[in-house]
């Protein structure tokens, strides 16, 4: 039986000119149907890489999918043609937004253009009941005023209404699962927080399942049931997030919780680390981590059950029992 959603042994590189790059090694990640689940990871980490293999638009031929099983409603997505993952996948069942709204919208086309091309292509509507439709997909993302908005152009909104216009269209076809790739990275604090509580209602309102990739812990742990915390293309913690935010476990965790600057003691805390050289057959995070040893060059640890049996860290210094 797998779950609703579930990776299984994924490994995928990128060939370049230096060679061939490892980028992801994820064993196991699992999302119920109406789950949310928090990805969190710094810049490079492989976050996007993931949202595009999951999708079928890892840029090939220089990506590599070397391994891996990643089974959505009991199928597994690898093993579908790209016309089948076109057709019966993407922007139907499974809808992804991007970090960058810029990057989604056509500038030299409005707003009701936009939304409107994508109903008439995946619903068939026209004229009247396509305009009553995009209303309805605008009022769904709370922008006031839709038919006004309808007549815009992408730059005469602000970046937080082009974000609920991305959304919209994302979820335009009913797609029951949606990647959110960063969707409030380039958004001032006030306007993410405005974001973030539209797809947590979203989410419920319409019982999706969201796969929500952030750079930032504090963004994930309020609405997300799970989070992952993936560092290198792997996944070192993972758990319930009441528990990975506030009991974690893996040094890499914890310095991501310690950068939310609560005091200056903690800041200092991790400000004083000193770089190590890379162990390449030991754990990724060896030539950053605070309290790394010498058996951490040898292995790599595994991401395994800690104290509490509820939540799973890979590092060899954590309590198990
Ligand atoms: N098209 C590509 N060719 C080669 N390497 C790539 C390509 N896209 C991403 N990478 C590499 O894959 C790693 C993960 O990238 P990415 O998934 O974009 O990180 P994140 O989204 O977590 O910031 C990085 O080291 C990046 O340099
Ligand atoms: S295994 Fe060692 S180097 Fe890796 S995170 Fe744990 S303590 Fe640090
Ligand atoms: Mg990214």
């Amino acid at each position: 039986m797998t779950a609703y959603f579930e990776i299984r042994n994924l490994a995928v590189s990128f060939r370049t000119f230096e060679g061939i790059h490892p980028v992801l090694k994820i064993e196991h990640l699992a999302i119920e149907r109406g789950e949310t689940y928090g990805l969190v990871g710094e810049s490079g980490a492989g976050k996007t890489v993931l949202a595009l293999t999951i999708l079928g638009l890892l840029p090939k031929p220089a990506g590599i999918i070397h391994s891996g099983e990643i089974w959505f409603d009991g199928d597994d997505l690898l093993k579908k043609s790209e016309q089948e993952l076109a057709s019966a996948y993407r922007g139907k069942r499974l809808a992804m937004i991007f970090q960058d709204p810029m990057s989604t919208l056509n500038p030299v086309f409005t707003i009701g253009q936009q939304i409107e091309r994508v109903i008439e292509q995946h619903q068939g509507l026209k004229g009247a009941a396509r305009t009553r439709r995009a209303v309805e997909l605008l009022d769904m993302v709370k922008l006031p005023d839709a038919k006004n908005v309808l007549r815009k152009y992408p730059h005469e909104l602000s970046g937080g209404q082009r974000q609920r216009v991305i959304i919209a269209i994302a979820l335009s076809c009913g797609a029951e699962f949606l990647i959110a790739d960063e969707p409030t990275r380039n958004l001032d604090v006030t306007i993410q927080a405005g974001i973030l509580k539209l797809i947590d209602e979203l989410q419920k309102s319409l019982r999706i399942s969201v796969l929500f990739i952030a750079n930032n812990v504090s963004l994930v742990n309020v609405f997300c049931k799970n989070v992952g915390i993936l560092y290198r293309g792997k996944l070192v913690e993972e758990g319930p997030s009441a528990l990975v935010t506030r009991q974690p476990q893996h040094p890499y965790t914890q310095t991501l919780i310690s950068a939310i600057p609560r005091d200056k003691s903690e800041k200092l805390r991790f400000a004083n680390i000193k770089i190590k050289p890379e162990a390449p057959q030991g754990c990724p995070f060896y030539s950053r981590c605070p309290i790394g040893v010498e058996q951490c060059m040898q292995g790599e640890p595994m991401l395994e059950p800690v104290e509490d049996q509820q939540h799973r860290a890979a590092c060899f210094l954590v309590k198990r029992d």
